[in-house]
């Protein structure tokens, strides 16, 4: 391990670098859940927490967890004690990934534990790296948060990756057995709360030229596999008139999806589409595109889906073609809570002494404070609100960029951050002793 001492922003920065080494690419970042890199990443941070002074586990699900009891001693996690606040974000990517979504907020939340390690708290306090917030691989997101927070759902063991490899298989190849997945949910009366830093993947905080914002809602999400099948068919020998061309209905679809969430204030994207047979001769028979939908509100997000539903069927049907949807993945909308908000909001004004009221895309700004903002991106937080209360503390990133290599926060913002995340953590723990 190099230079910077644990606990500060360089630190930080380098252990961030250090686990862009755990990828299935070469030439790039992506680290998919129950795969070799996850394991070595986990065996990585595993070594920090030890350092921090946190004794590590790894739960039914991957993911891995650091603790220490409220007295500074490391403590094994599951074991009996007192509830626990807990830190953290998630250690898998996306495919050609930045480096700090999910990474950062773990290896920032080791800082914290370990810039705490001698101070005596009214409660244990944890970090966790989860092992699946992204989706990437089962197309389900948030895997990981949703085992820790008792949401397993049996319906999703058949789902398969991209190599027809299912969740169940996965999981037996990673070691794991899946009739102890439920060992992994997380009992609220142990929790005190689950904090998480995070880059905040979009320009609000740049263009307020702020370093930090805390988080009031995370966006409800849905993802869609959409499948349009027509004839494979000869195409110098079939005339238009003949034709059930599976790819032109999804792009219709594709164009109609745009212009439809684009008349609300939802975002709806296609990111993946997939042909068959894909021949530069055939015309395609067979078209399959994913749909990630988000909303600030269940209704708008529902809403939008209901109208893309019916662009499809009306496509569908003018084209001669099928269409069949899968969701496979529903997760709602999150209000962070209040009192998590105000520790977050409290732990920023101490870390940069902020003292003029500011809220951006129309948050709430509780009290004299600093920028509230929502994220329309998908977190961790948006499972564990089932068992905990929970709160978010955005970083900003250069031009707002994220899902992409050049994702990049700066150190001195980060120092700012540990410092801020620091005094979120006491300010918590302040409350906690005020209400005993
Ligand atoms: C996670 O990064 C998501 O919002 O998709
Ligand atoms: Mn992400
Ligand atoms: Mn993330």
């Amino acid at each position: 391990m190099n230079g910077a001492g644990i606990g500060t922003a360089e630190w930080v920065m380098e252990r961030c670098d250090d686990l862009t080494r755990h990828s299935s690419r070469a030439d790039a970042l992506e680290r998919v859940y129950l795969s070799p890199e996850h394991s070595a990443a986990n065996m990585a941070v595993r070594a920090w927490m030890l350092d921090a002074g946190l004794d590590t586990e790894t739960d039914a699900a991957g993911n891995l967890w650091g603790r220490r009891a409220a007295d500074g001693t490391p403590q094994r996690p599951g074991t009996p004690g007192e509830p626990a606040l807990v830190l953290g974000s998630h250690l898998d990517t996306v495919p050609d990934a930045g480096r700090y979504d999910g990474m950062l907020g773990v290896v920032l939340a080791i800082a914290v534990a370990h810039r705490l390690r001698d101070v005596p708290l009214p409660f244990a306090l944890e970090v966790v790296g989860f092992s699946d917030e992204e989706g990437t691989r089962f197309g389900k997101a948030l895997l990981g948060s949703c085992a820790a927070s008792g949401q397993w759902d049996s319906a999703w063991w058949d789902q398969a990756d991209a190599d027809g490899v299912t969740l169940r298989e996965a999981f037996l190849q990673f070691g794991l057995a899946p009739d102890r997945v439920g060992d992994a949910a997380r009992d609220p009366a142990d929790l005190v709360g689950y904090l998480e830093a995070h880059i905040e993947q979009g320009p609000v905080l740049e263009s307020a030229n702020l370093p930090l914002g805390y988080v009031t809602s995370i966006a409800g999400a849905r993802r869609f596999v959409v499948t349009f099948t027509g004839e494979a068919r000869h195409a110098g020998g079939t005339p238009f008139s003949r034709r059930r061309d599976a790819l032109v209905a999804a792009a219709h679809l594709v164009t109609r999806i745009e212009e439809l969430a684009r008349a609300t204030d939802c975002l709806a994207t296609v990111g993946d589409i997939r042909v068959e047979p894909g021949a530069v001769n055939v015309i395609p028979g067979l078209a399959e595109l994913t749909l990630d939908l988000r909303g600030r509100t269940d209704d708008g997000r529902d809403a939008l889906w209901e109208q893309i539903s019916a662009a499809g069927h009306d496509i569908a049907q003018e084209r001669g073609v099928k269409l069949e949807v899968v969701e496979t993945h529903r997760a709602p909308s999150t209000a962070c809570a209040e009192r998590m908000q105000a520790a977050v909001a409290a732990g920023i004004r101490e870390a940069t002494g902020t003292t003029s009221a500011t809220s951006a895309a129309g948050a709430a700004a509780p009290s004299n404070s600093v920028l509230g903002l929502w994220s329309p991106a998908g977190h961790d937080g948006m499972a564990m609100d089932a068992v905990t209360d929970v709160g978010m503390l955005f970083l900003r990133c250069r031009d707002g960029i994220s899902h992409h290599p050049d994702e990049h926060v700066e150190a001195d913002d980060v120092g700012v951050a540990l410092d801020a995340f620091t005094e979120a953590v006491l300010a918590l723990a302040r409350e906690q002793e005020e209400a005993r």
